[in-house]
């Protein structure tokens, strides 16, 4: 079994994006910025910005947080999202979620310029992905994506098998899979035989947020298992893949943590870059 070394493939990347982030410096005078926003005092998503804007600092892009407490009125984001816009030195945007509730999710996606959208969540950005334009693509999906590469460069015909609807993930993946001639099934909680639909799977993208859900015996030989969970248990934190009996059975399996997350993260970044050297155009 090939154990998906996520930590590593994602130093590459940033390695590789440093060097980018360098010959644009060298090329436009400038360097690409990400600005984050970062509303109340959760920590996840404190742990989550951190290490977004350690990693923006390492790979040499100018990068800002803008930290707002819990109670600050949606206005005063939607003004901010503006100016951010109308900033030539900002390249990506990225309001870190969740919000809180009295703020509305979707008018804050749809204020952020669909050119400088690094998450991938714009309207616009979705239904160019969709119709296989050119677009932001969500980080954690592409993320996936580029390991799923990794292991098999030619998916053509290969059958995956999405557990989870998402629009953070489950959508997007599947789109992106269908680009490589993939046969993609998505499943999700109705789904009336989850283990039956596991098993046909070449290729299984686990991404619900039920701890090791995706079971040994749901995995036949040969099958590459992408686990985007992070579920904290009595036992720490765990995928949404079974991991010890599935590394029985997977031909390829991503740990928990140390497989997605990090590639989240330098996709994010690569991203920010793309962003920015779209609007040098
Ligand atoms: N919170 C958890 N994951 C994400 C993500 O990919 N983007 C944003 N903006 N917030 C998140």
């Amino acid at each position: 079994m090939i154990l998906i070394d996520g930590k590593k493939i994602a130093a590459e990347l940033r390695e590789e994006l440093k060097k980018e982030v360098s010959s644009l410096k060298t090329k436009y005078n400038k360097i690409p910025g990400l600005s984050v926003i970062l509303i109340g005092d959760l920590t996840p998503s404190q742990i989550y910005v951190k290490n977004k804007e350690k990693f923006a600092n390492e790979v040499g892009l100018r990068s800002e947080v803008i930290k707002y407490p819990d109670s600050v009125k949606e206005k005063v984001i939607l003004d901010k999202i503006s100016e951010l816009n109308s900033n030539d030195s900002v390249s990506g945007i990225l309001v870190q979620l969740p919000l809180p509730k009295h703020i509305n999710k979707q008018k804050i996606i749809e204020a952020i310029a669909p050119s400088k959208d690094v998450d991938g969540f714009h309207p616009m950005n979705v239904g160019n992905l969709s119709s296989g334009y050119q677009s932001s693509i969500p980080c954690t999906p592409l993320g996936c994506y580029l390991l799923i590469k990794k292991i098999e460069p030619n998916l053509s015909g290969k059958k995956a098998v999405i557990v989870g609807r998402s629009n953070l993930n489950g959508k997007p993946m599947t789109q992106l899979l269908l680009k490589e001639n993939c046969t993609v099934t998505i499943t999700h909680s109705r789904t009336k035989n989850l283990k039956a639909e596991c098993l046909e799977a070449d290729i299984i993208v686990a991404a619900v947020g039920i701890p090791e859900l995706v079971k040994g015996d749901w995995v036949k030989k040969d099958t590459i298992v992408i686990d985007v969970g992070i579920n904290k248990t009595d036992k720490g934190i765990v995928g949404d893949v079974a991991f010890d009996e599935v590394s029985k059975n997977a031909k390829a399996l991503t740990p928990v943590p140390g497989g997605v997350g990090p590639m989240t993260i330098a996709c994010l970044l690569k991203n920010t870059i793309d962003c920015f050297k779209r609007s040098q155009i």
